[in-house]
Order: structure tokens, then C-alpha cells, then sequence
């Protein structure tokens, strides 16, 4: 860790909806410390939502914010901070990540996501307008990158408190 820098941050990474925010707020509270949702940020900074933001301004302009926010975690205290989806496609990001904490990523299989993402709905990216089929790529094509994590949680059968104490317990 650097010199003068605050944390070390829990980054809870993890395909859309894996669970993150959930769990992150257990494990907030668990731990006493402040839960931030990276999502939740940048709507608040920008004062729109998330498919309003890719609707006028595209992905790139979010993932830029995605990569903003990221950095304004260094003047942080330590936080759980629930990662979007997409926050490992970047280098970047991933670099950010390991240099303000530890990143977890919950871990659960794509059959088991498919009906959440089909329940939840208010994705841009999962909407099923563009075929489950793609959205599928997508978690193929972002799964080693979420094996790059310090800690894996296989979240296969468990709650979000028994996700949250076993991260706790392995931190
Ligand atoms: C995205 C995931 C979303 C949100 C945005 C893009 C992605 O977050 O950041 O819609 O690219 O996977 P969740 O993982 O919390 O759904």
C-alpha cells in the first residue's frame, strides 16, 4: 500500500446480478464500515440513471465515470464498495482496484444468473432485447478477468449473509 493513502477497500466484483450490492451492505454492516455502490455514485454525481447515461452519452462515457469513481475511492476510509459488472474490462481499473484494496469476486455460474438477470430487468446491457445469447458472451469474455480477483467466492447454494461471512472470514 502506499504511503498516505486511506483504506484498503473490499471491491466486490462479479457479473450483473451476482449479488454485489446485497452483499455488500451485509457485509458493511457486519464490518462497521461504509457501504458505497459504484452505480448509485455516478447516477448521483451525474443526477441521471444508468440507462439514461448509456441511452444519451453511450457506454464509454460510463465507463469513463466508472474509472473516475474508482479513483476518488483513494481519499476514501475504508469502504465495501459493490463493483458494476463491467468495472474489470478495463486495465485500468483492475490496476486501481488492486492498488486501494482487496477485490472479490462472487462467483456464480451463468445458469444460475440468466433467471435474476431475467427477473430484475434495468440493465442496459442485459435487457434481453439484444438475445440472451450475447449477454452470455459477455460473461465468457469477462470471466478470467474476474479470476484475476485476490479472493473467489463460489456463491453457488448461499445467502447473501453466508456470502458476506465467508468473505469476512477470509479477509
Ligand atoms: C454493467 C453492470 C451494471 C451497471 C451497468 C453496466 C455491466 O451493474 O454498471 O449497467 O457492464 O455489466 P451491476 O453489475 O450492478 O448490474
Amino acid at each position: 500500500r502506499e504511503a498516505g493513502s486511506t483504506g484498503p477497500h473490499i471491491f466486490l466484483t462479479g457479473f450483473m446480478a451476482a449479488g454485489k450490492t446485497t452483499v455488500g451492505r451485509v457485509l458493511a454492516e457486519h464490518l462497521g464500515w461504509t457501504f458505497i455502490d459504484l452505480d448509485r455514485a455516478i447516477e448521483e454525481r451525474l443526477g441521471t440513471s444508468i440507462p439514461e447515461i448509456f441511452a444519451r452519452q453511450g457506454e464509454e462515457a460510463f465507463r469513463r465515470q466508472e474509472t473516475l469513481s474508482l479513483g476518488l475511492l483513494a481519499q476514501d476510509q475504508p469502504a465495501v464498495v459493490a463493483t458494476g459488472g463491467g468495472i474489470v474490462g478495463r486495465d485500468e481499473n483492475r490496476l486501481l482496484m488492486q492498488r486501494l484494496g482487496r477485490v472479490v469476486f462472487l462467483d456464480l455460474p451463468w445458469e444460475e444468473l440468466l433467471p435474476r438477470l431475467q427477473a430484475q430487468g434495468g440493465r442496459p446491457l442485459a435487457t434481453g432485447v439484444q438475445g440472451w445469447d450475447s449477454v452470455q458472451r459477455l460473461y465468457d469474455a469477462r470471466r478470467p478477468f474476474y479470476l484475476q480477483a485476490d479472493l473467489r467466492i463460489d456463491c453457488r447454494g448461499l445467502s447473501p449473509l453466508e456470502v458476506a461471512m465467508a468473505i469476512a472470514k477470509k479477509l
